[in-house]
């Protein structure tokens, strides 16, 4: 069955070629939606996607680069993450300085849309994973970012903030949405984030949103949508 696309417009991936970027690009092929993925390595993002995907090959740390790969997208969505303590795959390049360049860009070429992939905890400067090069620190201060500048008249952002990512396919569990990053731990499939990741491209409660997401239980979902619903309806309700 063709299913039609729910999003105009062509939408750039960074980080496809990673394990939650590749759902992504998963679910934006299966909503029709066009996909430019940017890669700093051709042969890796070909032998993902083939000829389903544009490709722009360079460098997160080129502002030109990310310049190519912006021009003519409508939104973007980072799947970016560090992976090293320190050069240029370290959380202060990718996580920070990456994913900040890449929003500069997208808002000069007048990208109207960017979720973002960030992390349970992001705002607590004592967790322990902030021994890896401050990773989390550097995520807060990268949509801290991506908010003060998307938030701006005829722009949107939507940043979720995961549990621990595991592999599996997406809408099998019925997931736990929160704000104000007050949950400790949790788990959730790489495969719901992506799919939270993109359809904020069309749900009208997603713009604007930062928010937690873990699994509560298994039960198969029709979509994810309604999450965002949720979502809006706690911020409208009174603090617990
Ligand atoms: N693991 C967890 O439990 C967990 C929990 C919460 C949040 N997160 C966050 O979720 C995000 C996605 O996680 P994941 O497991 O899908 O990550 P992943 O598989 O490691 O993918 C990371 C992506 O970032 C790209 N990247 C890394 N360094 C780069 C550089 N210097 N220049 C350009 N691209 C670079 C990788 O490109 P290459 O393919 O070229 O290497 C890859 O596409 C990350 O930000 C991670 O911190 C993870």
């Amino acid at each position: 069955m063709e299913i039609k696309a729910r999003y105009e417009g062509k939408v750039l991936v960074a980080g496809a070629t990673g394990k939650t970027g590749q759902w992504v690009v998963k679910r934006l092929l299966h909503y029709g939606i066009p996909v430019r993925v940017f890669s700093r390595a051709r042969e890796k993002a070909f032998s993902l996607f083939g000829d389903a995907v544009e490709i722009v090959v360079g460098k997160i740390q080129s502002a030109s680069d990310i310049a190519r790969a912006v021009e003519g997208c409508s939104a973007v969505i980072s799947t970016l993450g560090s992976s090293s303590y320190n050069g240029e795959s370290s959380p202060g390049e990718v996580d920070r300085d990456g994913v900040m360049r890449l929003v500069d860009e997208a808002s000069k070429a007048g990208v109207r849309h960017f979720s973002l992939i960030s992390s349970l905890a992001v705002t607590r400067w004592y967790h322990p994973l902030n021994l890896f090069a401050g990773v989390l620190l550097k995520k807060w201060e990268a949509e801290e970012h991506l908010r003060k500048l998307f938030s701006q008249e005829n722009r949107s952002y939507t940043i979720v903030r995961p549990g621990g990512l595991q592999d599996g396919e997406p809408l099998q569990h019925h997931l736990r949405v929160d704000i104000g990053d007050r949950l400790w731990n949790g788990s959730i499939n790489r495969s719901d984030v992506a799919e939270l990741l993109v359809v904020a491209l069309w749900v009208v409660a997603a713009k604007n949103q930062t928010f937690e997401v873990i699994n509560d239980f298994e039960e198969v979902q029709a979509g994810l949508e309604p999450y965002y619903d949720t979502l809006a309806a706690m911020l409208n309700a009174p603090l617990r």
